[in-house]
């Protein structure tokens, strides 16, 4: 039997409370399949998410919305494959959980059951408390998510900058205190002024995650294909892009073709 110990430390949601508490930064990415997981897992990351994001990023929908339960499933099993040290958080899609809090447990459930993830996520504040409390009550850690939700967009209109006004900023702060009280471990928020999301990281012991949500916050989150940059129509203010395979990926398939073409590939050393 091997003796061999493994190097890392297996990321859990105590831990991210701990980093917290230290002051150590969370970095999310998300990821959707197995070979991305892998990589994602390997350069240190601390959580990945297998976002409803799948639903622009990977199948070109528009929204969220469309992107079904069996699909999650499919690449939530497909991430964990790949993924030894992260943990891994699986968002709830739009219609698995808004009903009433027994479907949205038995959704976490298949989840957990289907696919692996280590967690579930959901888009809400107080209206999803009750919800909150019944998936937490049979032992799956839940993330928040608060600010701008894309599953909601046909209410909101916009993609806009949620929780400017004073009204909407003390209902997001009460939100965040609520979801803490209702068990969550995390929380995302998304898109909201840095001045909040700073009283609100202040406001909770569990970890809060920014995405267009300024520096004050305890972690960040991007989606994995715009930080990688193969996207040039989506560019908003908070995204950092690190890499540009939106033009690195055609170039190097445009002289994969002209190597063809010309007959330069294969050689002989690449032939048998
Ligand atoms: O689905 C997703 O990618 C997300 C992040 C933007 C937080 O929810």
């Amino acid at each position: 039997m091997s003796t061999a110990k493994k190097e890392y430390k297996k990321v859990t949601t105590n831990s991210l409370v701990e980093m917290k508490q230290r002051g150590e930064r969370i970095a999310m990415l998300t990821a959707y399949d197995y070979s991305m997981a892998r990589l994602v897992d390997q350069s240190g990351i601390d959580v990945i998410l297998v976002g409803d994001s799948a639903s622009n990023v990977m199948a070109g929908h528009e929204t969220t919305l469309p992107i079904t339960l069996d699909h999650m499933i499919y690449h939530a099993s497909s991430v964990i494959r790949g993924v030894d040290r992260a943990l891994v958080v699986v968002d709830l899609p739009f219609g698995s959980y808004q009903g009433n809090a027994k479907e949205a447990l038995s959704s976490a459930i298949r989840i957990m059951k289907e696919s692996g993830g280590h967690a579930v996520k959901l888009e809400g504040g107080k209206e999803v408390v009750s919800t909150i409390e019944r998936i937490v009550s049979s032992g799956i850690p839940v993330m928040g998510h608060l600010g701008l939700t894309p599953q909601s967009i046909y209410k909101f209109g916009t993609y806009a900058v949620r929780a400017k006004e004073e009204q909407e900023a003390a209902q997001l702060l009460a939100d965040a205190k609520a979801l803490e009280e209702a068990g969550c471990f995390a929380v995302v928020l998304e898109k909201i002024p840095a001045q909040l999301a700073k009283l609100v990281s202040e406001s909770i012991s569990i970890p809060t995650i920014g995405i267009g949500a300024g520096a004050d916050v305890d972690g960040q989150v991007l989606v994995l294909h715009d930080m990688l940059g193969m996207n040039t129509e989506f560019s908003p203010r908070f995204l950092r892009r690190y890499l540009n395979l939106a033009e690195q990926i055609p170039a190097a398939i445009g002289a994969y073709v002209q190597d063809v073409k010309s007959r330069d590939f294969p050689n002989d050393q690449e032939s048998y």
